[in-house]
């Protein structure tokens, strides 16, 4: 008899060594560590070195997470690196198969933006529902600070960097109770970190566009109104499917982008305050990696615990949404 449920038996978590405080950003744009504070909550975030990678960040955390499963790199059968800002265009996750000695796993990048960890939790479902795969390592992970122009105080305040992951297990019973996936390339706009190619002449009438990606761009109020109102809606329809009331869940994990998000898709939800799990003033809004970086530090702290059921949701460029609802553990 195959187990074709899905159970999350680990994670694990990375960040760079390095602090940005807010008082600091107030050397590179006109801004203070008040707006900061008051608009969104955040008050430092981690940033990555030159020499630092999405590569190393996402290996270290899925150690972490294989450790706490108590599985081998080599029991790893698929890797989803959930990212946007991968090392390489062409994809990271087969560097990170490399580091990690995950000799039989399958591994490619996934790109849903800061909706990457939900979009993956379910692409990770489906291959172990059909009995394809037993063990999948999903890693969120981003180096925004790469793609951030310094001087645009409207973003650079935002993001940070880090990287999050999480085994995901062939299981009797299945863990992934409900879930609900949107997409609305109609408001493509609002947020982009976009290739715009420089025209090349090559030869005489042959040109090509030479890459050339422009620094992240975004509507912040478009985004914030669309996460307010989206985030509750697919957080209802994934209980509906998941045949739970709200006040079943014993934890809100949003993707961690501003605490007056997290505060507003709470109220609408009528949850209470204490069921919030929020990081964001420590890291910013990490994009991909936020969802598991939380979830680690929520479970190494011991709120998490065993068979506690979360409801957890994504939303970001794309424009993606998206929201499950799981239970932690086997
Ligand atoms: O992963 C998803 C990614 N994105 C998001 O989740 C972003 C969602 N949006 C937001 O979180 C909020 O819209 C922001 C935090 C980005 C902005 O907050 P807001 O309350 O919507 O502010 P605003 O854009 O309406 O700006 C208010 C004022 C403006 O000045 P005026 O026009 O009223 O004179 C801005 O120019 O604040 C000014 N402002 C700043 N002032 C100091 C904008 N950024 C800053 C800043 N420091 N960093």
């Amino acid at each position: 008899m195959q187990n074709l449920g899905i159970a999350i038996t680990g994670s694990g978590s990375a960040v760079p060594a390095t602090f940005l405080d807010n008082q600091s950003l107030t050397q590179l744009v006109e801004t203070t560590d008040e707006w900061i504070s008051i608009r969104t909550g955040i008050r430092q975030r981690r940033l990555a070195k030159p020499s630092e990678t999405i590569t190393d960040l996402a290996t270290a955390a899925s150690r972490q997470a294989i450790a706490m499963a108590g599985i081998n790199p080599h029991d790893v059968d698929l890797i989803l690196l959930a990212t946007s800002t991968p090392d390489d265009l062409f994809g990271s996750a087969c560097k990170i198969q490399a580091q990690l000695g995950a000799t039989k796993a399958v591994a490619f990048d996934l790109t849903a933006a800061c909706s990457g960890f939900v979009f993956g939790l379910v692409t990770a479902a489906q291959y172990i529902r059909t009995g394809v795969y037993q063990n999948v390592l999903l890693i969120g992970a981003d180096i925004l600070s790469r793609w951030v122009d310094w001087q645009d105080r409207r973003t650079c305040v935002l993001f940070g960097d880090g990287a999050g992951a999480v085994v995901i297990q062939a299981n009797e019973k299945d863990c992934l109770l409900g879930f609900e996936l949107r997409s609305d390339g109609t408001q493509n706009n609002c947020l982009n970190l976009a290739c715009t190619p420089e025209p090349t002449e090559l030869t005489q009438g042959v040109k090509v566009g030479k890459g050339n990606f422009q620094p992240i761009t975004m509507n912040g109020k478009e985004v914030y109104r669309f996460a307010v109102q989206k985030v509750p809606e697919v957080i209802d329809k994934a209980l509906f499917r998941a045949n739970l009331s709200v006040e079943q869940i014993d934890w809100l994990l949003l993707h961690q982008a501003n605490q007056r998000i997290l505060d507003a898709v709470r109220e609408r939800l009528n949850i209470p305050e204490h069921k919030v799990i929020s990081n964001l003033a420590n890291y910013g809004n990490t994009s991909a990696a936020s969802i598991p970086l939380a979830l680690d530090e929520s479970v190494r702290q011991g709120k998490i615990k065993p068979s506690d059921i979360i409801a957890t949701s994504g939303f970001g460029a794309g424009l993606t949404w998206g929201a499950a609802i799981f239970q932690w553990g086997r």
